[in-house]
């Protein structure tokens, strides 16, 4: 398939109305659209088109029973395609949260194809931010689903470089608006009954939820490995995640002993490191050494640690890297848990 690459730069949306129109021409179509979010990058297709949402999968190579979350532009919108059960803490998220990196799973209406939700009788909704994907949904006038345009198990494109390793060749069109601002995938947040559960942590942090809804229930899946026989509520949650082509090691514990084993690590050709940008000084002057953001700065960890990951599969001899576990508060929570999946929660305590 021939795949048109569009740049719009995401603060002169307006000069671009002919190209996004063109665009919302091919998902009204039923064709693929990769776009930008304020989180990742989306890959886009009408959300009530089954044929559609089908392509989704097999572009990505994903597994059916993972289902999708569909992107509309306005909180008025949710009726139509879930049941809203707590009208009071959707409220309460929109006023705060929304437009923004955050996904709520509530019922969902008969009107949404099971091929989007795998079947489940949820479906998970969220309202970017980022004026590019608004314009997008307006003008195509339907819901857009769209999962993070990775092929499956790779870690998400946070620049439209990341999407061209992955899809090129597979969708219509990928607009390409640089770089993503968080970097990290929505925080998803499931209403059911009187609770509100957290099941994958990301932009809005858990510590916001909960100034806002109070508790807030995690997925055990957030923090832990499940075994064999448990299940995450997010089916997406369970499967090997944000892989470069070399394993991942995480690296924990006292700082100096940190420092000292990247440094001796290092002397292997093969070994490549992910580390803060203050370990630098300690390290050697290397293309394998490579910095996530600066010690205290989780949030510039976030929009650089998918960045990250995807380097070492450009240097060839890498077959192993170690990466430094931040603090898991507010937005490291987020980075901890991708972190994790991408080592498969393999972690070297020093
Ligand atoms: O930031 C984001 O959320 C990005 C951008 C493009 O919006 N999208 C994204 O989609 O990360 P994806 O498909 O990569 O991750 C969606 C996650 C999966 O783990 C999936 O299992 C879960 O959401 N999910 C979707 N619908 C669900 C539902 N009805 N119930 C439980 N989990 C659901
Ligand atoms: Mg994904």
């Amino acid at each position: 398939m021939e795949t048109k690459v569009v740049k719009i730069p995401p603060n002169r949306v307006e000069e671009f109305e002919k190209e996004l129109l063109e665009a919302s021409e091919i998902i009204k179509r039923g064709g693929l659209v990769v776009f930008p979010t304020e989180t990742v990058y989306g890959l886009g297709a009408n959300a009530l088109d089954e044929k559609a949402a089908e392509k989704i999968y097999s572009a990505k190579g994903r597994p059916s029973d993972n289902p999708l979350i569909i992107h509309i532009a306005n909180p008025e919108d949710y009726e139509k395609w879930c049941k809203v059960e707590r009208v009071d803490l959707l409220e309460k998220i929109t006023n705060r949260f929304v437009p923004g990196p955050i996904t709520v799973i509530q019922k969902k209406k008969d009107i949404i194809p099971h091929t989007v939700t795998a079947g489940m009788d949820t479906v998970a909704v969220r309202i970017p931010s980022h004026k590019v994907a608004r314009r997008l949904i307006e003008l195509s006038g339907v819901p857009v689903a769209a999962p993070s345009a990775n092929t499956s198990g790779r870690p998400s494109p946070t620049r439209a470089e990341h999407v061209i390793q992955d899809l090129y060749g597979k969708v219509d069109m990928i607009i390409d608006s640089g770089e993503c601002e968080v970097g990290l995938e929505s925080t998803i947040v499931m209403l059911k009954g009187d609770d509100v559960t957290l099941l994958r942590p990301g932009g809005v942090t858990l510590e916001e939820l909960e100034e806002t809804l109070g508790k807030v229930k995690v997925d055990k899946g957030v923090f832990e490995k499940l075994k064999e026989n448990e299940k995450p509520l997010a089916p997406g949650m369970k499967y090997r995640h944000y892989a470069p082509k070399a394993s991942v090691i995480s690296l924990k514990g006292d700082e100096e002993k940190v420092i000292a084993f990247m440094k001796e690590s290092l002397k292997d050709k093969g070994v490549g490191v992910i580390c803060y940008r203050e370990d630098t000084e300690h390290l050697p002057h290397d293309n394998r050494v490579v910095v996530l953001g600066s010690k205290s700065d989780t949030e510039e960890m976030a929009h650089r640690l998918f960045d990250c990951l995807r380097t070492f599969d450009s240097i060839p001899e890498i077959h192993t890297v170690y990466a430094r576990l931040p603090e898991d508060d507010h937005i490291g929570l987020a980075v901890v848990n991708r972190l994790m999946k991408a080592c498969g929660y393999t972690v070297k305590e020093l």
